[in-house]
């Protein structure tokens, strides 16, 4: 049966994630977070001292880009695969608001997107996958067969956020979640390069009012008439 590539695009906090990890396990596809590829580099940066408050240093991070390798591997007892940096896995750090703070600002530099677009190719070569991220239907697969492009309102997603953090034992408070979803959601789509933009061909979904189940099916649903289209 042939296989297609889905991509999942939208605002932070979206529920992309969820929605694309059931869906690629229905389908017995791949699927890749690229935030968390994001997010690897801003712990690499942080870890190195260059970002932090009032700092900056991109030069030296862009110098030292080969010097980064993220890898992901499938966790069996956590039914997704974990991203690993330099070999060390970083799934829990990547998570915490520090790293959520930080990763906007990382993610318009060009460097950077050309080393994570060109790895994120090289992994839908052969198609069966779901990606999700920001410039996944514009960008990265301007020729995927379904495009989503997720929505829902900046308090849905910093409540879901706020939950996550919460229940992850991590620290934070419902208003700097909300001021982190709507500064993200600023950065993302008003940067120079690839900035989040719904693909003229991307179906869009808000999911405020729709239950995990629902806007699971609904998706899967979407992936099943564009595989028969393709027979
Ligand atoms: O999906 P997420 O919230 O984990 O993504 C973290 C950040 O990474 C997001 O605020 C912007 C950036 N990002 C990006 O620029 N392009 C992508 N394809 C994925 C994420």
């Amino acid at each position: 049966m042939e296989k297609i590539i889905i991509a999942i695009d939208g605002f932070s906090s979206t529920g992309k994630s969820t929605v694309a990890k059931q869906v690629a396990k229905a389908l017995n596809y791949i699927y890749v977070d690229t935030g968390a590829m994001y997010r690897a580099v801003t712990y690499f940066a942080l870890e190195n001292d260059f970002i932090g408050e009032n700092v900056f240093n991109s030069e030296e991070l862009i110098n030292q880009l080969d010097d980064i390798n993220i890898t992901f591997k499938f966790n069996t007892d956590l039914g997704f695969a974990e991203v690993y940096l330099n070999g060390k896995n970083i799934e829990a750090n990547i998570r915490t608001l520090e790293v959520s703070q930080y990763v906007s600002p990382i993610a318009t530099l060009s460097e950077v997107r050309r080393k994570l677009v060109e790895q994120q190719q090289l992994m839908g070569k052969d198609k069966g996958i779901v990606m999700d991220g920001r410039d996944i239907g514009t960008v990265v697969f301007p020729n995927a067969a379904l495009k989503l492009f997720m929505t829902a309102s900046a308090e849905t997603r910093a409540k879901r956020r706020y939950k996550e953090l919460l229940e992850r034992g991590h620290n934070a408070s419902y208003a700097e979640v909300l001021e982190n979803v709507t500064t993200r959601d600023h950065i993302d789509s008003t940067r120079e390069d690839s900035p989040l933009a719904k693909a003229k061909d991307a179906i869009e979904i808000d999911n405020s009012n729709l239950s995990l189940d629902e806007q699971f099916e609904k998706i899967l649903q979407l992936a099943k008439i564009t595989l028969e289209g393709l027979e």
